[in-house]
């Protein structure tokens, strides 16, 4: 229990008190209310460096998700490093583009854009729509006429393979209602081949998220593979290749972790020859393990079978165990010497039976206000948070080395 680096490698315990890179987590809430997100800004880069660095044959341009958090500071941080951005929405792109990112590295995927999103867009001059049906592909056509300008579009394809993840968060089925059947994909490029205002230059992929082995990527990269051997052939360029994002981390003991390395690997050897460049949109891999929920124990109460620690973030604060089972590690802040355990059910304190973060999980004894934090909360987090029970949004929290400061935008 108390080695958290695979979870963080910057949330650690010193003299059994957790520290956030050099900041104990105690001391935050001398200055700020529970609950409260903290996140550790040297490990948002050093994820996104790993990933970049992981990568020897080619130079892929790196579009982080941000939907997975849209945090400015966060957005400022990458900006920095050089990344683009995925957006799905006008709000994701006119954050991202007022927080430093170039618009020639902003991709705009989305099942639903709007036709005063697309041309939002268009006006910003981004590098890329992925886009999701010829429908979608027409009434772009119909804007750029309008607007008398031309757009580079990549194909998202659907390539009917399971992400062996969740149910709510696997994209790439046909039953899904994400992206185009891989044979309806050289009709559109026939369809739009010199087209005035509308550049095919490749395709997308996106088959799910919190992907745990390497398989899925494989059998949806083959296949995109044979799709654009086959488009070479009938004489059309593909000058670019959006793989998605989709890398699981790790939320609690039985969680399996792709090695990034090896996921590289498997890019370059399926798509180094191609010539395309090619385009990466990960989320959850790049901020997920960096943050976590400081939580207060409101009340310890004793039920007839059951310990429940009625702790004060709910699932207004954390959406993920409600709405996927999802199982966050949880941790005390501060570490006894006393071997005792205890078994607790650690709850929220929502009107709603699924504000349950944990079941039976084994701590030491843990009393009325104690502290405690619920690990890799970084992604699909705070971003997902609402004021169910009119309760307050949490703030946000940016650990750097022995600093901290506030960003709630
Ligand atoms: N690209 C596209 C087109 C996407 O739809 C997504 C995520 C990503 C990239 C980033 O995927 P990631 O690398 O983060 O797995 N709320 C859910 C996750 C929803 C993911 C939606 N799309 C959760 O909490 O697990």
């Amino acid at each position: 229990m108390n080695d958290l680096s695979k979870y963080n490698n910057k949330l650690i315990y010193k003299k059994n008190k957790l520290f956030l890179e050099d900041v104990s987590l105690n001391t935050i809430t001398k200055k700020f209310d529970t609950p409260i997100f903290c996140y550790s800004s040297t490990q948002i880069s050093n994820k996104f460096n790993l990933f970049r660095s992981s990568f020897k044959k080619i130079k892929p341009l790196i579009c982080y998700a941000m939907k997975a958090n849209f945090n400015s500071h966060i957005i400022k941080i990458l900006a920095k490093l050089g990344s683009g951005v995925d957006v799905v929405s006008k709000g994701e792109l006119e954050k991202c583009l007022i927080n430093g990112v170039e618009a020639n590295k902003v991709v705009f995927s989305g099942v639903g854009k709007t036709e005063k999103e697309i041309e939002f867009a268009l006006k910003k001059k981004i590098k890329q729509i992925n886009v999701e049906s010829l429908e979608e592909l027409e009434e772009i056509e119909e804007i750029c006429k309008r607007l008398v300008t031309k757009i580079n579009i990549c194909l998202r394809v659907n390539p009917d393979v399971n992400a062996n993840t969740h149910e709510k968060i696997t994209t790439g089925r046909l039953e899904d209602k994400f992206g185009i059947p891989n044979d309806k994909i050289q009709r559109i490029f026939e369809k739009y081949n010199g087209n005035k205002f509308i550049k095919i230059t490749g395709l997308s992929i996106h088959i799910g998220s919190q992907i745990e082995s390497l398989d899925p990527f494989k059998n949806a990269f083959t296949k995109i593979r044979k799709q654009i051997l086959d488009l070479k052939k009938k004489g059309f360029k593909i000058l670019t290749l959006d793989l998605g994002g989709g890398i699981g981390i790790k939320y609690n003991k039985d969680s399996k972790i792709i090695d990034i390395k090896m996921y590289a690997k498997l890019i370059e050897k399926l798509f180094s020859d191609l010539g395309a460049e090619v385009i990466l949109e990960p989320g959850r891999y790049i901020v997920g393990t960096s943050g976590i929920i400081l939580t207060r124990v409101i009340r310890v109460k004793k039920g007839t079978n059951k310990n429940f620690l009625i702790v004060d973030a709910g699932m207004n604060n954390l959406l993920r165990p409600a709405l996927y089972g999802a199982i966050h590690n949880i941790c005390p802040v501060k570490l006894k010497d006393d071997k005792k355990r205890i078994s607790y059910d650690v709850v929220g304190p929502i009107c709603e039976s699924s504000d349950i973060f944990i079941k039976d999980i084994k701590l030491p004894e843990v009393l009325k206000d104690d502290l405690i934090a619920i690990c890799s909360t970084g992604a699909y987090s705070s971003c997902m948070a609402s004021d169910y029970n009119l309760r307050p949004k949490a703030s946000e929290i940016f650990v750097k080395k022995n600093k901290f400061i506030i960003s709630n935008n």
